[in-house]
């Protein structure tokens, strides 16, 4: 029996479906309101699901994140990046022959020609990366857009393949550019993060000589980043493609939503902060900053629209930082010690636990990156790249489907009609 939610109104009593999750939160079908001339209202979108999906499943209570069923923890400590974006794309995890497949389709169309690559001549070594790598995939479009009819599935499956494959490409092109290095080419020999890394900081035809633990910590990185449901990078990528907008041009805004330190820029404001925080003495004032209404400062790093107790993901980053720090003998890290002082005077603050704020994801992968020696600017880049299968699973998931354009209404608070009048008489 389907289960209805009356709603009673203006003295009228509308009936609304509600429909069952398989996992989570059942939803209230309001689709019909319009018709009844009321709009739900829900800024920032908190009670709203903007859709419906298969892909992942956050319990932000329980911490509990999990791609097509396979729980965070198990697939960063059992499997490999490019695995994940075949677990996402595809839905279920790949047999030997297909991830064999899959990797050489990705080795392929790693390589980005040298016409294309000009485009990077008209930044400056000052450029922040985001805005390189946002340009960069928005410039994908145009190579790939002629004939690339989105209902077709074939063309979004190659679609996906050449984001996953050319992101690391173009990430590291931004890293060679801001450090005013000639650009390194992908290696087919290398795995997916050691390539990345090689593109960074090898020597062009040279071989690779980046250790396996960073190759490593890297990979789990992207893992961890892969997709979240229905973040603001992810929802603008949705919105984006509801439009039929070509696929690169909808993950261009989805780095660029991305960029923001309310979202994935948050990593690189976790370091300016402990940067600013500089003394561990200084915590305190910090932790005081953050409570005080009347001062903007936030503690970057904490809190999260929906884990409301612990990221599942800033727990596994948590081991993976303390184990690159063990590799590159920085244990006493000082921003490291900050850090540590700051997640423990937090977890013990009214304030903080009042408000259910917790360490994020972002809070130990800053760290992490800075002790690989990846600039602070390339955090976010870092980011979008593990991100880039998300993104492109929810955007092939909504093309499966019958999918309406995202036109949201409003509650309008402006002026009631007036006539207009003469400047000479205003
Ligand atoms: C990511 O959505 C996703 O899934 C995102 C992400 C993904 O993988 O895609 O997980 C990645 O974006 C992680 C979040 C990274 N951002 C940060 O670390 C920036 C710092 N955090 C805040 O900006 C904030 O916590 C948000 C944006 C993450 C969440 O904001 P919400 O859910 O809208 O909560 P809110 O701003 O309404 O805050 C509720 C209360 C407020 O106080 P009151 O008005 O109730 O008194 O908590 C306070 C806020 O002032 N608060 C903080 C705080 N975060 C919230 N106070 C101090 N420091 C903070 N970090």
């Amino acid at each position: 029996m389907k289960q209805m939610a009356t709603l009673n109104i203006d003295g009228k009593s509308i009936e609304l479906p509600v429909l069952e999750a398989a996992s989570g939160a059942n939803v209230i079908d309001v689709r019909s309101l319009s018709g009844a001339g009321i709009f739900t209202y829900d800024p920032g979108f908190l009670s709203t699901a903007s859709c419906d999906s298969k892909i992942t499943y956050i319990d932000g209570d329980a911490g509990i994140l999990m791609h097509r069923g396979y729980p965070i923890e198990q697939l960063a400590g059992q499997s490999e990046h490019l695995e994940v974006c075949y677990l996402l794309l595809h839905g279920e995890l790949p047999k030997e022959n297909q991830l064999a497949a899959f990797k050489d389709d990705i080795n392929k169309r790693m390589p980005v020609d040298d016409e294309f690559a000009k485009l990077f001549d008209g930044f400056n070594s000052s450029a922040h990366p985001m805005s390189m790598l946002c340009a960069a995939v928005a410039g994908l479009a145009a190579q790939f857009h002629d004939g690339l009819d989105i209902y077709n599935e074939d063309h979004r499956t190659e679609s996906a393949l050449q984001l996953i494959a050319k992101m690391p490409t173009l990430a590291a092109m931004t890293y060679r550019k801001i450090t005013a290095q000639p650009f390194v080419a992908p290696n087919p020999e290398l795995d997916y993060a050691e390539n990345f890394l090689n593109m960074c900081f090898g020597d062009p035809g040279q071989t690779s000589k980046i250790s396996s633990t960073m190759a490593s910590a890297m990979d789990k990185i992207f893992i961890l980043h892969a997709d979240h449901e229905q973040n603001a990078s992810t929802s603008t990528v949705r919105l984006a493609g509801s439009t039929e907008a070509n696929p690169y041009a909808a993950i261009a805004a989805g780095i660029a939503a991305l960029w923001g330190p309310s979202h994935g820029g948050a990593n690189e404001a976790v370091l300016t902060m402990l940067e600013q925080i500089g003394d561990i003495s200084d915590v305190a004032k910090y932790v005081d900053k953050a409570k005080d209404k009347g001062d903007s400062f936030k503690l970057m790093g904490f809190g999260h629209r929906v884990y409301k107790n612990f990221d599942p993901r800033a727990l596994v980053m948590q081991d993976s930082c303390h184990a690159v720090l063990a590799e590159k003998n920085i244990e006493d890290e000082p921003l490291l010690k900050i850090a540590t002082r700051l997640e423990k005077i937090a977890r013990e603050e009214p304030y903080f636990i009042e408000r259910r704020l917790y360490p994020n994801i972002d809070f130990y992968s800053g760290i992490t990156l800075k002790a690989m020696s990846i600039p602070t600017s390339m955090y976010t880049v870092v980011f979008a790249l593990g991100r880039t299968p998300g993104w492109i699973s929810h955007w092939c998931e909504m093309l499966s489907e019958p999918f309406k354009i995202g036109r949201p209404r409003q509650l309008y608070l402006g002026s009631q009609q007036r006539n207009y009048t003469e400047i000479s008489s205003r």
